[in-house]
């Protein structure tokens, strides 16, 4: 056997020795403010509010605390996965065999603008407040953001877009932790990315930015155009919990005008339905389950296919899995 091959794989999951095993040993590496549970239900940490919990949920207060983190879940061969604001993400109903991530200590969610008007953000930064901060230093450019329900380092993993533009636009550089905890600054040309993509960002962990604003003005003309993107997005999309557009547009086309057209608006399953309102959000009625809207997914897409001979290609995350091993 190589030497390679004798490093743990972080894919598969289970760490050798159990998840409870794990907890033990981990939850006195870590300072006292950094939250660890063992079992921790992840469907309200996500707008769609289906799923099962996570093995193992840890919110780290420092750098130094999710280092210990990724060096330990490596070396007990655990899967390791990263949880923003939860607003793109199905859980499965049985869960996920990982240890999950989340920035959400205040710690993370910096906002340091400079004297040239660029900002250092943390990654846990939610894009709600990101706008209001902005707005307030009459920094313009990152109106687009408002409504998404997401923080920074979830906007970054997705090349985040809205109102014909990207999170990557207004990016100068990102630090981000390698798997093996190491901590680096990529500019924006070093990077990799495309539509709902950042290939630098599938293995390595944003911990924040430095954005660049296209201008600066008043705060009362920045929040005028906020205002006005909120009017047109609360008049196009629905309210009720739903993980945004399911499906990427393909190119040239909207998702959204095929499942339209394919008559699947109103469309359920349990109580995952196809909004009425916007046909590429599935939304939950109540008590969907995770297995009500990957069933429905599965339905939008034989039909779209069947109607007009498009295969759609889901946007959102199925979280620690992989969704052609359920279509
Ligand atoms: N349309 C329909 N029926 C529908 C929905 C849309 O005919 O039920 C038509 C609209 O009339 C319009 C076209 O489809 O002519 C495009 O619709 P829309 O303007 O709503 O934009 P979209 O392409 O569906 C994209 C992003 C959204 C983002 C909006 C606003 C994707 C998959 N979706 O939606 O992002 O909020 O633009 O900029 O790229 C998300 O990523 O989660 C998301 C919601």
């Amino acid at each position: 056997m190589t030497a390679e091959q004798q490093v743990p794989n972080v894919d598969e999951g289970k760490p050798a020795g159990g998840w409870s095993e794990f907890f033990e040993a981990v939850k006195p590496l870590v300072s006292a403010a950094t939250k660890i549970v063992h079992e921790e239900r992840l469907g309200t940490k996500t707008t769609m509010r289906v799923g099962g919990a996570a093995r193992i949920y840890a919110e780290p207060a420092s750098v130094a605390d999710l280092q210990v983190l990724l060096r330990e879940a490596r070396a007990w061969g655990g899967a390791v996965l990263m949880l923003g604001r939860g607003s793109n993400v199905i859980v499965p109903d049985e869960g996920v065999n990982g240890l999950v991530v989340s920035l959400a200590h205040q710690a993370w969610s910096s906002f340091e603008p400079r004297e040239d008007g660029r900002v250092a953000v943390g990654a846990g930064l939610r894009l709600k407040n990101l706008c209001g901060l902005a707005a307030k230093a009459g920094l313009v450019g990152f109106e687009f953001l408002e409504g998404i329900p997401g923080n920074i380092g979830g906007a970054l993993r997705m090349n985040a877009g809205a109102m014909g533009a990207w999170m990557f636009d207004v990016v100068e550089d990102v630090q981000l932790m390698t798997r093996a905890g190491e901590v680096r600054t990529l500019t924006q040309a070093a990077m990799h990315v495309g539509y709902r993509h950042c290939e630098e960002l599938h293995q390595g962990i944003a911990l924040g930015a430095l954005l660049r604003p296209a201008t600066r003005s008043d705060a009362e003309t920045v929040k005028r155009q906020m205002d006005a993107y909120s009017r047109k997005r609360h008049e196009s999309q629905p309210r009720e919990p739903s993980a945004g557009c399911i499906f990427k547009n393909p190119p040239g086309n909207s998702a959204g005008r095929l499942i339209d057209e394919s008559g699947l608006k109103g469309a359920r399953v349990g109580d995952a339905e196809v909004s009425p309102t916007h046909a590429n959000f599935i939304v939950n009625r109540g008590s969907a389950t995770a297995a009500d809207v990957i069933a429905l997914v599965r339905r939008v897409r034989a039909r779209v296919r069947e109607v007009k001979g498009v295969d759609l290609e889901p946007e959102v995350l199925l979280y620690g899995k992989e969704w052609k091993d359920v279509l």
